[in-house]
């Protein structure tokens, strides 16, 4: 299977071994596995004979995405984990130990923010922020002798930072630290970080790989000696795993990922050029726009713009709130990566909790609203943004 393309293993890969065969993955909805004999059992925790053991780090349904990830990212492994937030927590848990410090560029998803700010303080584990992260000085220094590692968002959630990956490898390397990649916004069938350097790849599974709203989940995809240290380590005692039937669900999406990626990216390019041209629109934040700053690094580095894109208004948060509230087709919710297209407004929900000044230095005004574009038709879409923006009349705007 390993020599196969992209969508062959999208489909394929990982889903080997059932008796009797399905086309569609079992779901073993099961916590434990009997063993034959005491023998047997005693084998299998040995790690001398293949089978399973207890659902908090292994179960067939979850190994086969875990192995069809692994594929997709051209990892040696990977290991799920029941949230994206468990995935990056559970990584940096393995890589730092109490006193250690990492490096992450401050254009992150809120929840990765408040992890490695508060989460990790309470750990003793400290975080230096790169706040120009477009600056490879500003990385390396950074760097401490206690630092264990390196970690970049890209694109990022909601302001749209293209790291360099290839680059941020190579200063990595050079200070003998592994790079981790939060893949979410992209997905392999747009970026894949390890191929140009990346060391590790997280995922949160529950945007655009599920692709429906239907469950969380998170994954890792690094070194065998990685992802089974984080198996046998912290899985064991902190516990955040994937549910079977999550996996499975993730399976299905996976079938589908280069068809919808696709059609997100021509989706996202369509409206982000209709927002460009608006008056009342200040900024885009799309790097698929040929305007954007980072587009050429995009180009180089991604097959496509993936459909996040977030844009600031000329108005005022009233405005922001108008044009939100006026969306009839696009769905005001807390998420991103679905077929249906989701309106967010940053500022007051997902990234609140950074607080108004880091919020300033990350980019993320309260004009900022951000857009997770679908799969619906390119046309139905514009007509809504279109009379969403025509309700505004703050004087400001108009
Ligand atoms: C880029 C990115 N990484 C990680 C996460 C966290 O994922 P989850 O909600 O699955 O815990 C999110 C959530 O929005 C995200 O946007």
């Amino acid at each position: 299977m390993k020599d196969r393309g992209f969508d062959t293993l999208s489909i394929h890969a990982g889903h080997e071994g059932f008796e009797p065969d399905s086309m569609s993955t079992p779901i073993y909805q099961s916590v434990a596995f009997p063993y034959a004999d005491a023998k047997e059992a005693a084998e299998i925790f040995r790690g001398e004979k293949p089978g399973y053991t207890y659902g908090r780090w292994d179960n067939p349904t979850v190994q086969v995405f875990e192995k069809r990830m692994a594929a997709l990212e051209g990892a040696q492994s990977a290991i799920a984990t029941g949230s994206g937030m468990s995935a990056i927590m559970m990584l940096a848990h393995q890589l730092c130990d109490e006193g250690d410090e990492f490096v992450s560029s401050n254009r992150v998803y809120g929840g990765t923010f408040g992890l490695f700010g508060e989460g990790f303080r309470k750990m003793g584990i400290k975080v230096n922020w790169v706040t120009e992260p477009e600056s490879l000085d500003e990385w390396k220094a950074a760097i401490t002798p206690k630092t264990k590692f390196l970690f970049v968002e890209s694109p990022s959630n909601p302001g749209l930072f293209i790291g360099d990956i290839a680059a941020l490898s190579a200063l990595a390397k050079e200070h003998g630290l592994p790079l981790i990649a939060d893949n979410t916004i992209t997905t392999p069938a747009l970026q894949q970080p390890i191929s140009l350097g990346a060391d590790t790849v997280v995922h949160s599974t529950t945007k655009f790989i599920c692709g429906n709203a239907s469950s969380l989940g998170g994954i890792i995809c690094g070194t065998e000696e990685v992802i089974e240290g984080i198996r046998q380590g912290c899985m064991r005692y902190l516990g955040p795993a994937m549910a079977p039937f999550n996996a499975w669900l993730n399976l299905l999406g996976l079938e589908t990922l280069s068809l919808r990626m696709a059609k997100h990216c021509s989706n996202a390019l369509a409206i982000a050029e209709f927002l460009e041209k608006h008056p009342l629109v200040e900024s885009v934040n799309y790097p698929g726009l040929s305007s954007n700053p980072y587009h050429a690094i995009g180009n180089k580095q991604m097959k496509g713009f993936s459909s996040l894109m977030s844009f600031i208004i000329k108005g005022t948060y009233d405005d922001a709130t108008t044009i939100i509230d006026s969306l009839d087709l696009m769905i005001h919710a807390t998420h991103l990566g679905t077929a249906k297209t989701i309106v967010t407004h940053p500022a007051s929900t997902t990234h609140s909790a950074m607080g108004e000044e880091e919020m300033k230095k990350a980019g993320i005004p309260a004009t900022l609203i951000r857009l997770s574009i679908g799969l619906e038709e390119e046309a139905d879409l514009i007509a809504d943004i279109e009379q969403a923006l025509a309700n505004v009349k703050s004087a400001v705007a108009v």
